[in-house]
């Protein structure tokens, strides 16, 4: 017997993630290819965005996907994220040249907590959000916040962009797959803070650290490529990231749904104090998922050198909530 459909709430529906992602959520590389799905699309009420969104959606029509059991068009929150089981929540501006995420705080933040409101009133009780928009965790974490009615570990925010891209950095420096390394993470921010770590990493079970033996090559190439890999993409692209972002997204919201088969896999989550990061900051964790449940991978040995990255990544975090105290 086929499943029942799940409603899959996608906002920043017209823009350059919106169409490298609704199409593979489409045709089930998200939940399944078993999994029948609703897409309740959001765009801004202007002309030329719902436009561009009718657009999409002849385009999504137009490729019969079998699993594809609805299409909605909204402008209203409260409707598109009316009984909702996901939300990728990408619809924000983006960063152009020179910029850092943190900018786009004053732009975004108000966009996080109308939809935050709007998830609480609305949306399923269980309900997992994916914060895309950036800066992604202070967003996640204003749209937390925002809907105190909703379990707040449902609100995540990705940081598996940094974490594909940690991989491909070692599996290139290694000449190894990258699907054969395993426990990787990066911690913190999605921002040039972030620390990824790569000490308990294996390469089929032999150690990423041992093998790369190089800790120079770790602090003053690997660290600063992985964290700046954004502005390097803007800077040749002219504009951001966006088919490895939904990649990105597909992979965080495929991994939280379906289970990660007891692999290390990072997402931004609220703390529950673990490392020592205060409660409710929205923090890089290394996580296995299971049961449509995240579990934050406890009792790694955080040393000198990845304490100092840890505290850095999240002062700046700090700082972020501190800035967006008044919108809370
Ligand atoms: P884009 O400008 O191409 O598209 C954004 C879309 O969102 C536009 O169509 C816009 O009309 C819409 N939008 C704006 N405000 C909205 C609102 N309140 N409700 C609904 N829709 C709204 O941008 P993009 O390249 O798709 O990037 C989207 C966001 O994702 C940016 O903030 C970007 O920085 C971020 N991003 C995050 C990551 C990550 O790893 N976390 C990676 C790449 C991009
Ligand atoms: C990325 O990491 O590619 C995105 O967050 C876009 C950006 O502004 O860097």
């Amino acid at each position: 017997m086929s499943k029942a459909p799940v409603r899959v709430a996608v906002t920043g529906a017209a823009g350059q993630i919106g169409y490298a992602l609704l199409f593979r959520i489409a045709s089930g590389e998200m939940l399944g290819k078993d999994q029948p799905v609703i897409l309740q699309l959001l765009e801004i009420p202007d002309e030329k965005a719902q436009n561009a969104l009718k657009g999409v959606i002849m385009e999504l029509e137009d490729c019969a996907f079998p699993l594809l059991a609805g299409i909605e068009a909204h402008s209203n929150p409260e409707e598109a994220f009316k009984d909702t089981d996901y939300a990728l929540l990408v619809g924000a501006r983006p960063r152009g040249p020179g910029m850092e995420r943190a900018d786009l705080l004053a732009a975004n933040a108000a966009i996080f907590t109308v939809q935050g409101k709007a998830l609480n009133k609305v949306a399923s009780r269980n309900v997992k959000v994916l914060v895309v928009g950036n800066p992604a965790n202070t967003n996640a974490y204003i749209a937390m916040k925002s809907a105190p009615d909703l379990p707040a570990k449902n609100f995540t925010a990705m940081l598996r962009l940094d974490h594909n891209r940690a991989a491909s950095q070692i599996a290139a420096k290694t000449g190894t797959a990258v699907g054969d390394i395993r426990k990787l993470t990066v911690w913190g921010n999605h921002s040039p803070t972030m620390y990824a770590d790569y000490r308990f990493a294996t390469i089929n079970g032999a150690s990423v650290k041992d093998t790369i033996n190089d800790q120079v090559w770790n602090a003053d190439t690997f660290l600063p490529t992985v964290g700046k890999r954004g502005a390097a993409i803007i800077a040749a692209r002219g504009l951001s990231s966006a088919a490895s972002a939904a990649n990105a997204a597909i992979d965080h919201m495929r991994d939280w749904a379906l289970g990660s088969n007891g692999e290390w896999v990072t997402m931004g989550v609220p703390s529950n104090g673990e490392y020592g990061i205060p409660a409710g900051i929205v923090f890089g964790f290394p996580v296995t998922t299971e049961n449509g449940e995240y579990k934050i991978v406890e009792g790694l040995e955080i040393d000198a050198f990845s304490q100092e990255r840890i505290n850095i990544t999240l002062a700046e975090l700090q700082g972020e909530a501190d800035g967006v105290k008044h919108l809370l």
